[in-house]
């Protein structure tokens, strides 16, 4: 049916279309090191990609692994993400690199559950290592996904009571198989091709497939809290 279709073409397309980003394994290549998805995750959270590029360079060049970021300075950290805002975020990075350090012999867990254990994991951070860093089938929902699923199934309740049908409906696209590979075809796809604004249907590998696509106006979903 339909929705068995979608992860096959979407999975094809980022085969040739994959954006070729630091921390990302090639498609279907062996997963990517946890240590280095979990740091890129972290950052990317309330930040673009493109402000991230030079963060994720530095920080890797300076602790190249879990164990030397445990060790690091706090002050020095905190020196180092200056300008990446959500200092939240550099405190959690710390006290995580910690705690994987001293409860777990410097490995981080393989599954959601133990990864969501973690000082600063949420449920959106455990599916995302999960599913690139270890391969398993885990349903990671950003914010970008969030619009491509709402798109491809003209979900016309409005945010945020949209989100468990969102959520429903991304499970049931989820492969088996290269979920890491699928989780990230679907943030490119939405900070590329299916972008809050003017949408490029006319080069998106799951047109045929999409509700929105068959309406008027696909950029209407997600339909946005009454005011
Ligand atoms: N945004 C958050 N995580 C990402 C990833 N792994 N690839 C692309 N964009 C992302």
């Amino acid at each position: 049916g339909r929705e068995s279709k979608i992860a096959g073409e979407l999975l094809a397309h980022y085969d040739v279309h994959a954006r070729k980003l630091p921390w990302r394994a090639p498609p279907g290549a062996n997963a990517a090191d946890p240590y280095r998805v979990w740091l890129s995750e972290v950052m990317l959270q309330q930040t673009t990609v493109a402000a991230v590029g030079p963060y994720y360079a530095k920080f890797t060049e300076r602790w190249p692994t879990v164990e030397v970021l445990a060790a690091a300075d706090d002050a020095d950290l905190m020196a180092a993400w200056a300008g990446l805002g959500y200092y939240a975020r550099a405190r959690n990075l710390l006290a995580c690199a910690r705690a994987v350090t001293r409860d777990h012999g410097g490995r981080f867990p393989a599954t959601e559950e133990g990864l969501r254990a973690l000082p600063g994991v949420g449920a959106y951070t455990a599916a995302a290592v999960a599913a690139i860093a270890f391969g398993q089938r885990a349903v990671v929902v950003d914010a970008n996904v969030e619009r491509v699923v709402a798109r491809l199934f003209a979900i016309g309740t409005p945010l945020p009571a949209a989100r468990p049908a969102i959520r429903a409906a991304a499970d049931r696209i989820t492969p088996d198989t290269r979920a890491g590979d699928f989780a990230q075809a679907m943030m490119d796809l939405g900070a590329t091709v299916c972008t809050p604004r003017n949408p490029a249907c006319g080069l998106c590998p799951l047109r045929e497939d999409c509700a929105a696509f068959a309406t008027a106006d696909p950029a209407a979903f997600p339909v946005k809290p009454a005011k």
